[in-house]
Protein backbone atom coordinates (compact mmCIF):
# COMPACT_ATOMS: atom_id res chain seq x y z
CA UNK A 1 0.00 0.00 0.00
CA UNK A 2 1.74 3.02 -0.68
CA UNK A 3 -0.64 5.52 1.22
CA UNK A 4 -0.62 5.88 4.62
CA UNK A 5 -2.57 7.87 7.07
CA UNK A 6 -0.19 7.37 10.17
CA UNK A 7 3.18 7.26 9.29
CA UNK A 8 5.24 10.37 9.56
CA UNK A 9 6.89 11.72 6.15
CA UNK A 10 9.52 9.09 5.72
CA UNK A 11 12.03 7.88 2.16
CA UNK A 12 9.71 5.19 0.48
CA UNK A 13 10.93 2.04 0.75
CA UNK A 14 11.37 1.43 -2.90
CA UNK A 15 14.77 3.14 -4.36
CA UNK A 16 13.08 5.08 -6.85
CA UNK A 17 9.97 6.84 -5.13
CA UNK A 18 9.58 9.76 -2.22
CA UNK A 19 6.98 9.59 -0.01
CA UNK A 20 5.19 13.12 -0.01
CA UNK A 21 2.59 14.31 2.53
CA UNK A 22 -0.62 15.34 1.30
CA UNK A 23 -0.78 19.37 3.29
CA UNK A 24 -4.66 20.14 1.89
CA UNK A 25 -7.19 18.58 -0.89
CA UNK A 26 -9.13 21.15 -2.50
CA UNK A 27 -11.88 20.54 -4.63
CA UNK A 28 -11.31 22.67 -7.19
CA UNK A 29 -14.46 22.04 -9.56
CA UNK A 30 -17.00 19.17 -9.20
CA UNK A 31 -14.67 16.65 -10.84
CA UNK A 32 -11.03 18.09 -9.92
CA UNK A 33 -9.15 17.89 -6.93
CA UNK A 34 -6.08 19.68 -6.20
CA UNK A 35 -3.12 17.59 -4.13
CA UNK A 36 -0.98 19.98 -2.12
CA UNK A 37 2.09 18.02 -1.06
CA UNK A 38 5.01 18.47 0.84
CA UNK A 39 7.71 16.29 0.30
CA UNK A 40 9.92 14.71 3.10
CA UNK A 41 13.12 17.07 4.02
CA UNK A 42 15.61 15.02 3.00
CA UNK A 43 13.87 14.28 -0.46
CA UNK A 44 13.17 18.10 -0.45
CA UNK A 45 16.14 18.60 -3.29
CA UNK A 46 14.53 16.05 -5.57
CA UNK A 47 11.32 18.04 -5.54
CA UNK A 48 13.05 21.16 -7.06
CA UNK A 49 11.22 21.47 -10.97
CA UNK A 50 10.66 23.41 -13.90
CA UNK A 51 7.50 25.04 -15.03
CA UNK A 52 5.26 22.58 -16.37
CA UNK A 53 6.90 19.23 -15.22
CA UNK A 54 4.66 16.27 -13.90
CA UNK A 55 5.30 13.97 -11.05
CA UNK A 56 4.25 10.24 -11.67
CA UNK A 57 2.37 9.09 -8.94
CA UNK A 58 2.20 5.25 -7.53
CA UNK A 59 -1.59 4.23 -6.75
CA UNK A 60 -2.47 1.21 -5.50
CA UNK A 61 -3.79 -0.76 -8.00
CA UNK A 62 -6.94 -3.01 -8.30
CA UNK A 63 -5.32 -6.44 -8.03
CA UNK A 64 -2.64 -5.24 -5.27
CA UNK A 65 0.55 -3.98 -7.86
CA UNK A 66 1.00 -0.43 -8.60
CA UNK A 67 -0.61 2.10 -11.06
CA UNK A 68 1.64 4.75 -12.20
CA UNK A 69 0.01 8.03 -13.46
CA UNK A 70 1.28 11.28 -14.07
CA UNK A 71 0.19 14.70 -13.28
CA UNK A 72 1.67 18.11 -13.89
CA UNK A 73 2.63 20.20 -11.46
CA UNK A 74 0.16 23.06 -11.54
CA UNK A 75 2.62 25.12 -8.74
CA UNK A 76 5.03 27.36 -9.86
CA UNK A 77 8.58 26.61 -8.62
CA UNK A 78 9.01 30.48 -8.99
CA UNK A 79 6.46 31.64 -6.37
CA UNK A 80 7.41 30.08 -3.06
CA UNK A 81 4.28 27.74 -3.05
CA UNK A 82 4.02 24.33 -1.92
CA UNK A 83 3.69 21.98 -4.55
CA UNK A 84 0.50 20.92 -5.97
CA UNK A 85 -0.62 18.58 -8.74
CA UNK A 86 -4.41 18.87 -9.79
CA UNK A 87 -6.63 15.65 -10.92
CA UNK A 88 -9.63 15.63 -13.15
CA UNK A 89 -12.08 12.57 -12.96
CA UNK A 90 -12.02 10.58 -16.26
CA UNK A 91 -14.76 8.63 -16.68
CA UNK A 92 -14.64 5.13 -16.20
CA UNK A 93 -11.03 5.98 -15.67
CA UNK A 94 -8.98 3.51 -12.30
CA UNK A 95 -6.29 6.12 -11.37
CA UNK A 96 -8.14 9.75 -11.21
CA UNK A 97 -11.16 8.29 -9.67
CA UNK A 98 -9.04 6.39 -6.80
CA UNK A 99 -7.23 9.77 -6.33
CA UNK A 100 -10.39 12.24 -6.06
CA UNK A 101 -12.51 9.38 -3.69
CA UNK A 102 -9.73 8.52 -1.35
CA UNK A 103 -6.89 10.75 -0.96
CA UNK A 104 -7.29 13.29 1.87
CA UNK A 105 -5.16 15.72 3.85
CA UNK A 106 -2.35 13.77 6.17
CA UNK A 107 -2.21 10.80 3.42
CA UNK A 108 1.26 10.01 1.94
CA UNK A 109 1.46 9.17 -1.32
CA UNK A 110 4.39 8.19 -3.04
CA UNK A 111 5.94 9.51 -6.37
CA UNK A 112 8.98 9.71 -8.98
CA UNK A 113 10.73 12.85 -9.10
CA UNK A 114 9.34 15.69 -11.23
CA UNK A 115 10.64 15.07 -15.04
CA UNK A 116 9.56 16.42 -18.52
CA UNK A 117 10.26 18.74 -20.89
CA UNK A 118 6.85 20.96 -22.05
CA UNK A 119 9.00 23.92 -20.23
CA UNK A 120 9.93 27.13 -21.54
CA UNK A 121 13.79 27.84 -22.07
CA UNK A 122 13.26 31.26 -21.06
CA UNK A 123 10.73 33.50 -18.86
CA UNK A 124 11.73 36.25 -20.48
CA UNK A 125 9.69 36.20 -23.66
CA UNK A 126 6.17 36.36 -24.57
CA UNK A 127 4.32 33.24 -24.90
CA UNK A 128 1.10 31.69 -26.08
CA UNK A 129 -0.82 29.09 -23.82
CA UNK A 130 -3.59 27.13 -24.80
CA UNK A 131 -5.26 24.86 -22.39
CA UNK A 132 -8.19 22.79 -22.61
CA UNK A 133 -9.69 20.70 -19.01
CA UNK A 134 -7.33 19.38 -16.85
CA UNK A 135 -4.40 20.92 -19.38
CA UNK A 136 -4.38 24.18 -17.60
CA UNK A 137 -2.34 22.22 -15.10
CA UNK A 138 1.35 22.70 -16.63
CA UNK A 139 1.00 25.60 -18.58
CA UNK A 140 -0.92 27.78 -15.46
CA UNK A 141 2.49 26.89 -13.87
CA UNK A 142 4.55 28.21 -16.84
CA UNK A 143 2.04 31.18 -16.61
CA UNK A 144 3.01 31.66 -12.79
CA UNK A 145 6.69 31.34 -13.48
CA UNK A 146 7.09 33.77 -16.11
CA UNK A 147 4.75 36.51 -13.84
CA UNK A 148 6.84 35.74 -10.67
CA UNK A 149 10.13 35.53 -12.61
CA UNK A 150 10.61 37.11 -15.86
CA UNK A 151 9.48 39.67 -18.41
CA UNK A 152 7.32 37.93 -21.13
CA UNK A 153 4.05 38.43 -21.52
CA UNK A 154 1.19 35.69 -21.38
CA UNK A 155 -1.99 35.25 -23.44
CA UNK A 156 -3.82 32.01 -22.40
CA UNK A 157 -6.66 30.68 -24.32
CA UNK A 158 -8.18 28.39 -22.31
CA UNK A 159 -10.69 26.05 -23.47
CA UNK A 160 -13.68 23.95 -21.41
CA UNK A 161 -17.11 22.34 -21.58
CA UNK A 162 -19.07 25.44 -19.65
CA UNK A 163 -18.38 27.29 -16.58
CA UNK A 164 -18.41 25.10 -13.79
CA UNK A 165 -15.28 23.36 -15.46
CA UNK A 166 -12.98 25.93 -15.72
CA UNK A 167 -10.41 24.61 -13.51
CA UNK A 168 -8.64 27.85 -11.54
CA UNK A 169 -11.09 30.27 -12.19
CA UNK A 170 -10.59 32.64 -9.17
CA UNK A 171 -6.52 32.21 -9.45
CA UNK A 172 -6.66 32.72 -13.06
CA UNK A 173 -8.92 35.76 -12.64
CA UNK A 174 -6.64 36.95 -10.00
CA UNK A 175 -3.57 36.44 -11.94
CA UNK A 176 -4.96 38.54 -14.76
CA UNK A 177 -5.95 41.36 -11.97
CA UNK A 178 -2.62 41.42 -10.74
CA UNK A 179 -0.86 42.05 -14.18
CA UNK A 180 -3.12 43.80 -16.56
CA UNK A 181 -0.37 44.65 -18.34
CA UNK A 182 1.21 41.32 -18.99
CA UNK A 183 -1.63 38.66 -18.91
CA UNK A 184 -4.41 38.27 -20.97
CA UNK A 185 -7.11 35.00 -20.37
CA UNK A 186 -9.41 34.05 -23.11
CA UNK A 187 -11.96 31.88 -22.09
CA UNK A 188 -13.20 29.38 -24.43
CA UNK A 189 -16.54 28.26 -23.14
CA UNK A 190 -18.18 25.16 -25.77
CA UNK A 191 -21.28 26.14 -24.33
CA UNK A 192 -21.30 29.04 -25.57
CA UNK A 193 -19.07 29.91 -28.07
CA UNK A 194 -19.04 26.04 -29.44
CA UNK A 195 -16.31 23.38 -30.35
CA UNK A 196 -12.62 25.16 -30.80
CA UNK A 197 -12.49 24.18 -34.79
CA UNK A 198 -8.97 25.35 -36.19
CA UNK A 199 -10.56 28.34 -38.16
CA UNK A 200 -12.30 30.07 -35.53
CA UNK A 201 -9.18 29.28 -33.24
CA UNK A 202 -7.23 30.89 -36.03
CA UNK A 203 -9.39 34.18 -35.82
CA UNK A 204 -9.02 34.64 -31.40
CA UNK A 205 -5.26 34.09 -32.00
CA UNK A 206 -4.37 35.88 -34.98
CA UNK A 207 -2.32 38.70 -32.29
CA UNK A 208 -0.33 35.74 -30.64
CA UNK A 209 0.63 33.76 -33.69
CA UNK A 210 4.15 35.23 -33.63
CA UNK A 211 4.96 33.78 -29.87
CA UNK A 212 6.16 30.46 -28.71
CA UNK A 213 3.13 28.36 -27.90
CA UNK A 214 2.66 25.70 -25.18
CA UNK A 215 -0.29 23.54 -25.92
CA UNK A 216 -1.96 20.43 -23.53
CA UNK A 217 -5.24 19.56 -23.72
CA UNK A 218 -7.23 16.39 -25.41
CA UNK A 219 -6.07 15.76 -28.69
CA UNK A 220 -9.03 16.54 -31.14
CA UNK A 221 -7.83 20.50 -29.23
CA UNK A 222 -4.11 20.17 -29.57
CA UNK A 223 -4.16 19.00 -33.56
CA UNK A 224 -7.11 22.16 -33.83
CA UNK A 225 -5.02 24.69 -32.20
CA UNK A 226 -1.58 23.31 -34.22
CA UNK A 227 -3.43 23.80 -37.66
CA UNK A 228 -4.41 27.53 -36.57
CA UNK A 229 -1.15 28.18 -35.70
CA UNK A 230 0.11 26.86 -38.99
CA UNK A 231 -1.94 28.49 -41.01
CA UNK A 232 -0.77 31.78 -39.37
CA UNK A 233 2.27 31.10 -40.15
CA UNK A 234 3.57 29.63 -37.11
CA UNK A 235 6.70 27.35 -37.54
CA UNK A 236 6.08 23.77 -36.22
CA UNK A 237 9.49 23.90 -33.63
CA UNK A 238 7.78 26.60 -32.03
CA UNK A 239 4.88 24.84 -30.91
CA UNK A 240 5.33 22.37 -27.85
CA UNK A 241 2.51 19.72 -27.03
CA UNK A 242 1.96 17.75 -23.66
CA UNK A 243 -0.31 15.08 -24.41
CA UNK A 244 -1.99 12.94 -21.27
CA UNK A 245 -2.49 9.50 -21.05
CA UNK A 246 -1.50 6.48 -18.67
CA UNK A 247 0.88 5.04 -18.00
CA UNK A 248 0.90 0.95 -18.12
CA UNK A 249 3.02 -1.34 -16.57
CA UNK A 250 5.45 -1.19 -13.07
CA UNK A 251 7.67 1.98 -13.93
CA UNK A 252 8.31 1.92 -10.29
CA UNK A 253 11.26 -1.24 -10.11
CA UNK A 254 14.44 -1.09 -11.70
CA UNK A 255 15.06 -3.02 -14.90
CA UNK A 256 17.07 -5.85 -14.64
CA UNK A 257 20.81 -5.16 -15.15
CA UNK A 258 22.24 -5.94 -18.76
CA UNK A 259 25.30 -8.08 -19.20
CA UNK A 260 28.42 -5.93 -19.88
CA UNK A 261 29.92 -7.93 -23.16
CA UNK A 262 33.30 -9.14 -22.81
CA UNK A 263 34.40 -7.65 -26.12
CA UNK A 264 32.33 -5.11 -28.43
CA UNK A 265 30.07 -2.94 -27.57
CA UNK A 266 30.68 0.45 -27.06
CA UNK A 267 30.57 2.93 -23.88
CA UNK A 268 28.70 5.99 -22.99
CA UNK A 269 30.52 8.44 -21.00
CA UNK A 270 27.66 10.58 -18.91
CA UNK A 271 27.51 13.72 -16.82
CA UNK A 272 24.65 13.47 -13.86
CA UNK A 273 23.91 15.39 -10.60
CA UNK A 274 27.43 17.03 -11.28
CA UNK A 275 29.53 13.90 -11.60
CA UNK A 276 30.65 12.29 -15.04
CA UNK A 277 31.57 8.49 -15.46
CA UNK A 278 32.20 6.14 -18.11
CA UNK A 279 30.37 3.55 -18.75
CA UNK A 280 30.01 -0.10 -20.88
CA UNK A 281 27.30 0.37 -23.13
CA UNK A 282 26.27 -3.24 -24.45
CA UNK A 283 24.92 -4.40 -27.80
CA UNK A 284 21.23 -3.96 -28.22
CA UNK A 285 20.73 -2.70 -25.27
CA UNK A 286 19.01 0.84 -24.73
CA UNK A 287 20.96 3.53 -23.22
CA UNK A 288 18.78 4.09 -20.26
CA UNK A 289 19.45 0.22 -19.58
CA UNK A 290 23.32 0.21 -19.76
CA UNK A 291 23.13 3.62 -17.47
CA UNK A 292 20.75 1.86 -15.17
CA UNK A 293 23.14 -1.36 -15.47
CA UNK A 294 26.19 0.25 -14.44
CA UNK A 295 24.99 2.00 -11.52
CA UNK A 296 24.00 5.26 -12.36
CA UNK A 297 20.93 6.96 -11.20
CA UNK A 298 19.42 7.87 -14.61
CA UNK A 299 16.01 9.19 -14.45
CA UNK A 300 12.95 7.26 -16.40
CA UNK A 301 9.30 6.81 -16.26
CA UNK A 302 7.36 4.66 -18.81
CA UNK A 303 10.19 3.47 -20.72
CA UNK A 304 7.98 3.33 -23.42
CA UNK A 305 9.09 6.94 -25.05
CA UNK A 306 5.91 8.51 -24.16
CA UNK A 307 6.49 10.37 -21.17
CA UNK A 308 10.05 12.56 -21.60
CA UNK A 309 11.37 11.77 -17.56
CA UNK A 310 14.46 10.22 -19.68
CA UNK A 311 15.28 13.00 -21.59
CA UNK A 312 19.25 13.54 -21.81
CA UNK A 313 21.17 15.84 -24.54
CA UNK A 314 23.96 14.00 -27.13
CA UNK A 315 27.47 15.68 -26.48
CA UNK A 316 28.96 13.63 -29.03
CA UNK A 317 28.62 10.38 -31.13
CA UNK A 318 25.19 9.70 -32.76
CA UNK A 319 22.31 7.53 -31.26
CA UNK A 320 18.88 6.96 -33.62
CA UNK A 321 15.42 6.35 -31.80
CA UNK A 322 13.23 3.54 -31.62
CA UNK A 323 10.37 5.30 -30.75
CA UNK A 324 9.65 9.28 -30.01
CA UNK A 325 6.20 10.21 -28.83
CA UNK A 326 6.92 13.64 -27.03
CA UNK A 327 10.09 15.39 -28.38
CA UNK A 328 9.44 17.97 -30.69
CA UNK A 329 11.48 18.99 -33.62
CA UNK A 330 12.82 22.01 -31.76
CA UNK A 331 14.40 19.45 -29.02
CA UNK A 332 15.76 17.15 -31.47
CA UNK A 333 17.61 19.91 -32.96
CA UNK A 334 18.87 20.97 -29.75
CA UNK A 335 20.50 17.28 -29.72
CA UNK A 336 17.79 16.10 -26.70
CA UNK A 337 17.24 12.19 -27.12
CA UNK A 338 14.97 9.73 -24.49
CA UNK A 339 17.59 7.45 -22.84
CA UNK A 340 14.68 4.18 -22.61
CA UNK A 341 14.77 4.51 -26.43
CA UNK A 342 18.09 5.51 -27.71
CA UNK A 343 20.38 2.26 -29.65
CA UNK A 344 23.97 3.64 -30.27
CA UNK A 345 25.23 4.47 -33.97
CA UNK A 346 28.82 5.46 -32.75
CA UNK A 347 31.27 3.62 -30.55
CA UNK A 348 31.83 6.44 -28.17
CA UNK A 349 28.51 8.63 -27.04
CA UNK A 350 28.55 11.24 -24.47
CA UNK A 351 25.56 12.71 -22.86
CA UNK A 352 24.77 15.42 -20.16
CA UNK A 353 21.70 15.64 -17.93
CA UNK A 354 22.51 18.85 -16.54
C1 LIG B 1 2.81 14.07 -18.63
C2 LIG B 1 1.38 13.85 -18.16
C3 LIG B 1 0.79 14.80 -17.35
C4 LIG B 1 -0.52 14.62 -16.92
N1 LIG B 1 -1.08 15.58 -16.12
C5 LIG B 1 -2.37 15.45 -15.71
C6 LIG B 1 -2.97 16.45 -14.89
O1 LIG B 1 -2.34 17.44 -14.52
N2 LIG B 1 -4.25 16.26 -14.51
C7 LIG B 1 -4.99 15.17 -14.90
O2 LIG B 1 -6.15 15.06 -14.49
N3 LIG B 1 -4.45 14.21 -15.71
C8 LIG B 1 -3.15 14.32 -16.09
N4 LIG B 1 -2.59 13.33 -16.87
C9 LIG B 1 -3.38 12.15 -17.23
C10 LIG B 1 -3.29 11.11 -16.11
O3 LIG B 1 -1.99 10.60 -15.99
C11 LIG B 1 -4.21 9.90 -16.36
O4 LIG B 1 -4.02 9.44 -17.67
C12 LIG B 1 -5.68 10.30 -16.16
O5 LIG B 1 -5.88 10.70 -14.82
C13 LIG B 1 -6.61 9.11 -16.48
O6 LIG B 1 -6.21 8.04 -15.69
P1 LIG B 1 -7.26 6.98 -15.14
O7 LIG B 1 -6.47 5.94 -14.44
O8 LIG B 1 -8.37 7.64 -14.38
O9 LIG B 1 -7.90 6.43 -16.45
P2 LIG B 1 -7.59 5.01 -17.11
O10 LIG B 1 -8.01 3.91 -16.22
O11 LIG B 1 -6.19 5.00 -17.58
O12 LIG B 1 -8.58 5.09 -18.30
C14 LIG B 1 -8.45 6.10 -19.30
C15 LIG B 1 -9.63 5.97 -20.27
O13 LIG B 1 -9.57 4.71 -20.87
C16 LIG B 1 -10.81 4.05 -20.67
N5 LIG B 1 -10.48 2.65 -20.40
C17 LIG B 1 -9.75 2.16 -19.37
N6 LIG B 1 -9.66 0.84 -19.47
C18 LIG B 1 -10.36 0.48 -20.59
C19 LIG B 1 -10.63 -0.74 -21.22
N7 LIG B 1 -10.18 -1.90 -20.74
N8 LIG B 1 -11.37 -0.71 -22.37
C20 LIG B 1 -11.81 0.44 -22.86
N9 LIG B 1 -11.58 1.64 -22.31
C21 LIG B 1 -10.87 1.64 -21.19
C22 LIG B 1 -11.45 4.67 -19.47
O14 LIG B 1 -12.85 4.58 -19.50
C23 LIG B 1 -10.99 6.08 -19.60
O15 LIG B 1 -11.87 6.76 -20.48
C24 LIG B 1 -1.26 13.47 -17.31
C25 LIG B 1 -0.64 12.51 -18.11
C26 LIG B 1 0.67 12.70 -18.53
C27 LIG B 1 1.33 11.65 -19.38
S1 LIG C 1 11.06 6.94 -19.64
FE1 LIG C 1 9.30 7.79 -20.62
S2 LIG C 1 10.08 8.42 -22.53
FE2 LIG C 1 11.76 7.37 -21.63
Amino acid sequence: MSVSTSEPAAPATGTRTHRLRIVEVVAETPDARSLVLRPAPESADRFAHRPGQFLTLRLPGPDGGPVARCYSLASSPHTGEPLKVTVKRVAGGYGSNWVCDHLAAGDEVEALPPAGTFTPDSLDRDLLLVAGGSGITPVLSIAKSVLAAGRGRVTLLYANRDETSVIFRDELRALAEAHPERFLVLHWLESLQGLPVPDRLAAALVPYAGREAFVCGPGPLMDAVEQALRTLGAPGERIHRERFFSLSGDVFDAPEPVAAPDGGGGEVTVELDGETRTVPWPPGAPLLDALLAAGVDAPYSCREGACSACTCRVVTGEVSMARNEVLDDRDLADGYVLACQSLPLTDHVEITYS
